[in-house]
């Protein structure tokens, strides 16, 4: 099959932490949703586990909860750094905007759970590989985050977008007993999800793979 490479490319460059865009009076169907998770769970997991699982959460008043553990959980530190900063520079953009979500995420139309089965405190140490934090991490946050991502990528394809956040988990706990989450689940993070004002978004600035990418050891730059 020929890959329209304009269109991939285009989908992988331009698919960016959306928050001021995000259109919070669009309502998004279940349909859409579940179509971008059958597509997410096309991921990889390790040792082909599959133990992604998937919380849509539309009720306000969870919502509300969830924006509430957020801010706990560090939204009002942003909320400072955002006031401290003039809001200029690639940080202060970021700040400024991460504030806006951290004050306005109750009124996204849907957030997204990812869970993942399995916790790292409970990795199991016989696995064939040994176990250490490394690969424990690897293994079971590895198994969640591709997906997430997918499901970021096919929401951008279809006008939607999504921010992925973690900063919810410092409170992980919280959120599992307001969304009846069992202990043998970890949450991976929170993405809220809705239709974009707009679908332009812009490839972002970052550094020349050249800089950053190495031939054979460390010590060797690959140009
Ligand atoms: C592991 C991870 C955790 C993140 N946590 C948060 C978060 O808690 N809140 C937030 O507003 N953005 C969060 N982000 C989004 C980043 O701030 C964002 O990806 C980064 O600024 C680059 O912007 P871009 O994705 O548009 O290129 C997170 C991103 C990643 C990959």
């Amino acid at each position: 099959m020929d890959f329209d490479l304009a269109q991939t490319d285009s989908l992988l460059s331009t698919t960016r932490a959306v928050r001021k865009r995000l259109d919070l009076d669009r309502e998004v169907p279940d349909d859409v949703l579940l179509e971008c998770l059958q597509l997410a769970v096309q991921a990889p997991t390790g040792s082909n586990q599959q133990g992604w699982r998937w919380l849509v959460v539309r009720d306000a008043e969870k919502k509300a909860g969830l924006a509430e553990i957020y801010r706990k959980a560090g939204g009002d530190y942003l909320a400072a750094a955002a006031a401290d900063s003039d809001g200029a520079g690639q940080m202060g953009r970021v700040l400024d905007s991460a504030n806006y979500l951290a004050q306005n995420l109750e009124k996204v139309p849907a957030m997204v759970i990812p869970m993942i089965i399995g916790r790292l405190d409970a990795v199991d140490a016989g696995s064939a590989t040994g176990t250490n934090a490394t690969n424990a991490a690897a293994g079971l946050m590895g198994s969640i985050i591709p997906a997430m991502w997918s499901f970021q990528l096919a929401l951008r394809s279809r006008g939607l977008g999504s921010c992925y956040t973690t900063l919810h988990l410092g409170l992980e706990q919280e959120a599992a007993e307001l969304l009846e989450i069992p202990a043998h689940m970890t949450q991976a993070g929170l993405l809220p999800v809705a239709y974009t004002k707009g679908t332009d978004f812009k490839v972002a600035k970052r550094p020349p793979v050249e800089e950053i990418t190495y031939l054979d050891t460390y010590k060797n730059p690959i140009r």
